[in-house]
């Protein structure tokens, strides 16, 4: 990275809040009904991934008629928006508010990357859309992570080139779509997850922004 950071690309489940378990609950509910395999290590492999892609992750090759799929990720994501009503301020991860306002103080433009289509929604409930310049989310570009397609929008709504931008993921998927955007990249969470970024912190409270602007 030579080019100097100008501008923070948030991701939001696993970064800014921690939706995963809510998502988790509601592809279990599906699949009970559905009479798919499901479990949570199968979850896991859901970060950072479209609502789509991650039914056929769940459906591991079963043949389902096109239909019967919209039908299941709609009743997936019905669930999920019921959960989503009784989140709130107190759901934001750690200090990630103080994080994001010191960091709009010191003049850096701040970005939402987000695979999901209820970004606004969650943002919403939290309360912290209007400190982002802008919002990048499941409805914005055709093509999901790893794609670099999100990220370079969301860069390009900044006014900034993706060398100026360093990405927050806790998705590997997303790690690889930082990557792939010629980012800076950093991973929240386990080695094993996002150990191909290049500065990683387990969790969202040990993120430190001097460093990250020090050795990206
Ligand atoms: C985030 C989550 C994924 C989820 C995706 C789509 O990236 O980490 O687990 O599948 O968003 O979410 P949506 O709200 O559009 O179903
Ligand atoms: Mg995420």
């Amino acid at each position: 990275m030579t080019k100097k950071i100008k501008g923070f690309i948030f991701d939001l489940d696993g970064v800014i809040t921690d939706t995963a378990e809510y998502h988790y609950k509601s592809w279990q509910k599906l699949a009970d009904e559905e009479n798919l395999f499901f479990n949570r290590e199968i979850n896991e492999q859901l970060r950072g991934v479209s609502r789509m892609d991650s039914l056929d992750i769940i459906l591991n090759g079963k043949e389902v008629p096109a239909e019967k799929k919209k039908e299941w990720a709609d009743r997936k994501n019905a669930y999920y928006q019921d959960y989503l009503e009784e989140i709130s301020k107190d759901d934001i991860l750690d200090d990630m508010e103080a994080k994001l306002n010191k960091l709009k103080a010191d003049g850096f433009k701040l970005a939402v990357g987000s695979s999901s289509r209820n970004a606004r929604k969650v943002l919403k409930h939290l309360q912290i859309t209007d400190i982002f310049d802008t919002i990048a989310d499941g409805n914005s570009v055709e093509n999901a992570k790893p794609a670099p397609d999100l990220f370079l929008h969301a860069a390009k709504n900044l006014g900034l080139e993706p060398e100026e931008c360093v990405v927050l993921e806790d998705a590997e998927s997303g790690v690889e779509a930082a990557l792939a955007a010629n980012m800076g990249a950093v991973g929240v969470g386990p080695e094993e997850r996002v150990g191909k970024a290049h500065l990683v912190y387990s969790k969202v409270r040990d993120i430190d922004f001097d460093e990250i602007l020090k050795k990206l």
